[in-house]
């Protein structure tokens, strides 16, 4: 991922620093429809929602003023599926400035060179496309035949524009954590960035995805041991803090990992402009305040490891230096890179 300057840094530290100390959340996920073009076995979501009642672009400036983040995530469903996504994006960071940081999470089935071009434009940093298997067996996955072939043409002709901002995010199931090894050398092939994180059986109630015996544990832990030295070998294009690996494998041991911070250093805004702690939960909230009296005292939940999750436990000093320093490495975009077998 691209190293952001210092004057970029200074200026979100500026913002970020006074927010978090009056405790306002470090990241926003900005949940923009729950209509989804693809059907993703791991997930809850799938299909077009007719006449969802959406907030636009005035009311997220609104919001942004309220809540203040450092980090915001715009997600969904599908956020490519909003024709309003670019003027969004705009309300949301103003021209000119630094903060947030912007990252845009889609699944890559409408994404055009002209759409990435006019996201970097109002001024997202980082664009995550998820991807679950390193071949066709994504689109069975994803209940959405030629999908690894459109990203397979797209993201190495936008990783090749060079501002080397892409970022693969991997959902590891039970399914395809054989294969995470092979994932990372698509990422390699595709001259872009990838971050793992792990399944919930929240959204889905379906365990059979998630990691829990003693056999496929061990399988996980030989291929975090590939990726730790394929980490050290490929400069910089697994994301993944040695501290979130480890935390990966620990949720998936236990089963859980309690002493989460949603609603106090992340939460999310439902496509109608309500709060929500996180994404797993379905209680709305009206204000930061109500989610911090009635939700963050008696949160006992432990059933999600999503990345975001995982830095936000660290203290903020600890989370620049992870989030926007270790993840920044000043190399060539689509620099070649070892792989190891
Ligand atoms: C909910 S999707 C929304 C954005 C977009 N539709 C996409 O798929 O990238 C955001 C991320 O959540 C991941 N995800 C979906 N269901 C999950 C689950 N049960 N556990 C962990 N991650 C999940 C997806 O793989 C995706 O990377
Ligand atoms: S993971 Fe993303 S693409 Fe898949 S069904 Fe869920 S929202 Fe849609
Ligand atoms: S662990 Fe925290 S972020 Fe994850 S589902 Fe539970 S409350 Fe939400």
């Amino acid at each position: 991922m691209k190293k952001l300057t210092r004057t970029e840094t200074a200026s979100i530290l500026a913002k970020g620093i006074p927010a978090y100390i009056a405790g306002y959340p470090t990241v926003v996920s900005l949940e923009m429809t729950y209509s989804c073009c693809n059907d993703c076995k791991h997930c809850n979501m799938g299909g077009i929602i007719e006449d969802e009642k959406r907030i636009g672009p005035e009311g997220y400036r609104k919001l942004m003023k309220r809540l203040k983040p450092v980090i915001v995530q715009v997600s969904g469903g599908e956020p490519l599926l909003r024709k309003d996504l670019v003027e969004v994006l705009k309300a949301v960071k103003p021209a000119g400035s630094a903060a947030p940081y912007l990252i845009v999470v889609t699944n890559g089935w409408l994404l055009t060179e002209e759409k990435y071009l006019a996201m970097r434009e109002a001024g997202i940093n980082q664009l995550s496309i998820s991807l679950c298997f390193p071949d066709e067996r994504h689109d069975q996955w994803r209940g959405t035949k030629g999908l690894f072939a459109k990203l397979d043409k797209t993201i190495p002709a936008l990783a090749a524009l060079g501002h080397d901002d892409i970022v693969l995010n991997c959902a590891i199931t039970r399914e395809n954590m054989p294969y995470i090894m092979d994932i990372a050398r698509v990422a390699e092939r595709w001259g872009v960035s990838i971050s793992y994180s792990a399944y919930s059986v929240l959204r889905t109630g379906n365990r059979d995805y998630t990691i829990s015996s003693e056999e496929d544990l061990e399988q996980l832990h030989g291929q975090f041991d590939q990726l730790r030295s394929y980490k050290e070998l490929n400069c910089g294009r697994i994301m993944n803090a040695d501290f979130n690996l480890q935390g990966t494998l620990e949720f998936f041991e236990k089963g859980e990992m309690k002493s989460c911070s949603a609603g106090k250093r992340f939460l999310v805004v439902t496509p109608q402009g309500t709060l929500k702690p996180c994404s797993m939960h379905d209680k709305e909230y009206t204000s930061i305040r109500q989610i911090k009296r009635e939700f963050v005292p008696y949160n006992d939940c432990g059933g999600c490891y999503v990345s975001i999750r995982s830095y936000l436990e660290r203290p903020l000093p600890a989370l620049i230096k992870e989030y926007f320093a270790q993840h920044s490495v000043d190399r060539k975009p689509n620099e070649a890179v070892g792989a190891v077998r």
